[in-house]
């Protein structure tokens, strides 16, 4: 970050104001940011990491930049592969490090993820002999952490993650190595069951990407309620992945899958937003954001949070991901506040409130 910006953005930080309406919590925000903008809507957060990979976005960029956030949640450091690398050796200093990170600057902190077909150790489910050592594999890795660090420190979880398939052929992703060595879609409410039965407090959400999509949006619905009536709380949430396309989805899709799940008494996420755009499409990405944003607060009341799957463009795992270079954020590759970003925080001249 070069000096000069980051002395616009510590100029743009002006005193610290005491959120009285806040939704869920007295959280304490600058009072011109994005989540103080939004503190009666929903927790606006961002995907992190804490020195993982040779990146530490919380010395990366600047407190000033970072406070624009009420909420985080850890971009690799949470992932089976990180905490349990190594059957029954846990490496917690990343995760600690960001949990204690949240409790210092008093932010909400979203945990992902405890079950996934990807950046999962081989040991847990691929080479697991059978599917009761899968199981307590599992079992195992869910108590631990959820013991390990209680609802105060993370208040809800993306338990499973990306377990539904894509396409009409199949309901479920059979080629999840839990899949495979349960031989069904069963781990799904293993996993639910270990959550909960760790922690009666902290909130478990089901994760995915492309739910907006049909058929498979019903296809979660149908795993939803078949969760539900196992124990009707084994469930709070669904998190709305959201890693969306200037053209894609429709708000009107969005707003559809939004109260899909909200009439199902269920709480949205929206856990991992990006718009994949580049340089020149920044005017196109202003207008994207604008939609995206009024669709988000005409259903506050169903929507906990809404985290950007990154900080700001220097960082975003779709530079990889779709193979050319992004700027999908609201902050540029130095951490300056583009266009986009006052179209979001500013949406109205005076917003008190819904
Ligand atoms: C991505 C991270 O951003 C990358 O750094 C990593 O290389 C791969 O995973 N869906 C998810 C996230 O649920 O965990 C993924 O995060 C992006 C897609």
């Amino acid at each position: 970050m070069k000096p000069l910006i980051k002395g616009a953005l510590i100029a743009m930080l002006p005193l610290v104001l005491s959120c009285a309406s806040c939704k869920s919590k007295s959280v304490s925000h600058p009072a011109k940011s994005l989540s103080s903008a939004y503190s009666t809507y929903f927790d606006i957060g961002a995907a992190v990491t804490a020195g993982e990979w040779g990146f530490d976005s919380l010395t990366h960029y600047p407190a000033s930049l970072l406070a624009e956030f009420s909420s985080l949640t850890a971009e690799n450091c949470m992932k089976p592969d990180a905490l349990q690398k190594t059957k029954g050796s846990f490496t917690w200093s990343f995760g600690q490090r960001l949990v204690d990170y949240a409790k210092e600057n008093n932010k909400r902190l979203r945990g992902h993820t405890l079950v996934w077909h990807n950046q999962t150790p081989d040991w847990m489910a691929k080479n697991a002999s059978s599917k009761e050592e899968a199981r307590e594999n599992m079992k195992v890795h869910i108590e631990t952490i959820l013991k390990k660090w209680d609802e105060k420190d993370i208040y809800c979880w993306d338990v499973v993650n990306e377990a539904i398939n894509d396409g009409a052929a199949e309901v479920y992703r059979n080629d999840s190595p839990w899949f495979k060595v349960y031989g069904g879609p069963e781990f799904i409410r293993d996993a639910f069951i270990f959550a909960r039965s760790a922690n009666p407090k902290v909130k478990l959400l089901y994760n995915d990407y492309n739910v907006v999509n049909q058929p498979k949006r019903n296809h979660i619905v149908t795993m939803i309620k078949e969760l539900k009536l196992i124990e009707d709380g084994l469930i709070d949430g669904v998190g709305i992945q959201a890693h969306w396309n200037l053209d894609w989805p429709s708000i009107s899709t969005i707003d559809q899958t939004i109260k899909t799940f909200a009439a199902m008494g269920l709480t949205v996420h929206i856990t991992e937003l990006d718009i994949k755009t580049k340089e020149n499409q920044q005017g196109l990405l202003e207008k994207r954001y604008r939609e995206i944003f009024e669709v988000f607060r005409a259903n506050a009341d169903h929507i906990e949070s809404v985290t950007f799957w990154g900080v700001a463009d220097d960082h975003t795992w779709l530079t990889d991901f779709t193979k050319y270079v992004n700027f999908p954020f609201l902050f540029d590759v130095e951490g300056k506040p583009k266009s986009s970003y006052f179209i979001v925080r500013d949406f109205a001249q005076n917003h008190e409130g819904k």
